[in-house]
């Protein structure tokens, strides 16, 4: 059988009461977690004021990500979609907030409330797997990263820790965050060796700026291992988290309306969707007059 959980069970059922146990017990587990949630934190480049920050760690487990963030002064909410580990969380009475929650049906946040995202070997690991007939990878990507950039103040940062299965993959959730409205790309740390190897998204809520160049990854020989051609100098990364209440997006309509043309090819896109809509007549999209 396949090493990598993913491949075992759906995630609620391979971190079940005992694997949440052994889990968080293994010292070897809790000590690479807390050098990849360093990493994401500094990744993260959050503004170098010791404000503390209201950050997100997805699929936070039983903490252990979550720990350096409080280590390192922010606030954060974890959300996974295991009770097992949600406990174990708990009982170690880890400082963030928990909610149990599943990632691929989007996040439910406000608009723009939260300062940056980390995620652990969470998101493509679990994400692209289809572990019920109703799973749809692409559809669980679209959500979540859809609700993750709009629950993101602008100019702040998710960083997913990943372990893609190949280039296909990668590129499949690149795509989607793109999608989304992220900037930015992957960070690879120590590229030529296997042990030490780890991929990063860095993900900017915004349109491309300096901000969102990809810094560097890690190397033995410190050349430069980001995928994307932009890379800035790291020292003078920080990300300045402007707004968080973004002006929603205003469309522009005309004094008259939508105007007939756009009526009746919505009509035409509902008929084909199947529902029944009302038969095309002089009167559609005719402006009513104000009744006072
Ligand atoms: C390898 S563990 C990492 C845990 C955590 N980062 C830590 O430091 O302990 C991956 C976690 O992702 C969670 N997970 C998997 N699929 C998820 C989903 N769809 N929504 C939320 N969490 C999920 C799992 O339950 C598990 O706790």
């Amino acid at each position: 059988m396949s090493s990598r959980p993913e491949l075992q069970a759906p995630p609620e059922i391979f971190y079940n009461d005992a694997e949440a146990r052994k889990y968080t017990s293994s010292s070897r587990i809790t000590e690479i977690q807390a050098k990849l949630s360093e990493r994401a934190l500094e990744l993260l480049a959050l503004p170098n004021d010791d404000m503390p920050r209201l950050l997100l760690d997805i699929g936070c487990g039983s903490g252990l990500s979550g720990e350096t963030l409080s280590e390192n002064g922010h606030h954060w909410i974890g959300l996974d979609i295991s009770q097992s580990m949600l406990n174990v969380a708990l009982e170690r009475e880890v400082e963030g907030d928990l909610l149990l929650s599943d990632m691929g049906q989007g996040l439910g946040f406000r608009d723009g409330v939260i300062d940056g995202a980390i995620s652990i070997s969470a998101v493509q690991q679990w994400l692209c797997n289809a572990d019920k007939s109703c799973h749809n990878p692409r559809l669980r990507l679209k959500a979540f990263f859809g609700s993750l950039y709009r629950c993101l103040a602008r100019g702040a940062r998710a960083v997913l820790q990943v372990y893609p299965e190949n280039i296909a993959q990668r590129e499949l959730i690149l795509g989607f965050a793109m999608r989304a409205g992220f900037a930015g790309g992957v960070v690879v740390d120590f590229p030529h060796s296997s042990k030490s190897r780890k991929e990063y998204l860095v993900l900017t809520c915004g349109p491309p700026s300096i901000s969102t160049a990809v810094p560097n990854g890690k190397g033995e020989d410190e050349e430069s291992c980001s995928d994307d051609e932009s890379s800035g100098d790291e020292e003078n990364q920080t990300v300045s988290i402007s707004d968080r209440h973004r002006p929603r997006k205003k469309q522009k309509i005309g004094k008259k309306g939508r105007g007939r043309e756009w009526v009746l090819k919505k009509k035409e896109q509902m008929r084909r969707k199947g529902n029944v809509v009302p038969p095309d007549t002089k009167y559609t999209a005719r402006k009513r007059k104000d009744r006072f």
